[in-house]
């Protein structure tokens, strides 16, 4: 079975709202995706309330997921491991043992443009506008990481 692990900071707005998508795309029995945060601030917690409702918006449920910390046994664990941006790149890079680590990570986004290196940008201290931005940005980068997955 193949394993994807989405990364953000907080692991309550990007990364469950890449986590929702992606499972809305394949089917889950013959994928497993998990999302993680490279902080610990809101382990435990809820997605947060606007991440949730953009989801709802699209006919996507996020409200079972639980924000948990990225450990290193993830690279054990999972096939690609997607960033969201820049900084949690870096964050998990700096983790890994090794160089079969570090080649499971990639930022989301490249998978929409490969040389760009652009990132997911962080909407947690913005309006709604911004998590609108960030479902439409993740919609696109899953459709393909789905397709490339069948
Ligand atoms: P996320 O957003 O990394 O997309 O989950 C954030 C959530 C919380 C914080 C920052 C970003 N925070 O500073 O608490």
């Amino acid at each position: 079975m193949k394993k994807i692990l989405m990364v953000c900071l907080g692991n309550i707005c990007r990364s469950p709202l890449a986590e929702g998508i992606l499972k809305s795309k394949i089917d889950i029995n013959k994928i497993f995706v998990d999302s993680a945060g490279t902080a610990a601030y809101h382990v435990g917690n809820i997605p947060d309330e606007r991440s949730i409702e953009v989801a709802k918006k699209y006919g996507i449920d996020i409200t079972n997921q639980r924000a948990r910390k990225f450990m290193v046994k993830d690279f054990d664990e999972f096939d690609f491991i997607y960033a969201m941006d820049e900084s949690n790149y870096q964050n998990i890079i700096s983790l890994a043992r090794n160089a079969e680590d570090k080649v499971k990570v990639q930022l989301i986004l490249n998978e929409i443009d490969a040389d760009k290196n652009a990132s997911v940008p962080d909407p947690y201290y913005g309006g709604n506008q911004g998590f609108e931005n960030v479902y439409n940005m993740l919609d696109e980068a899953c459709e393909i990481i789905a397709s490339k997955l069948v």
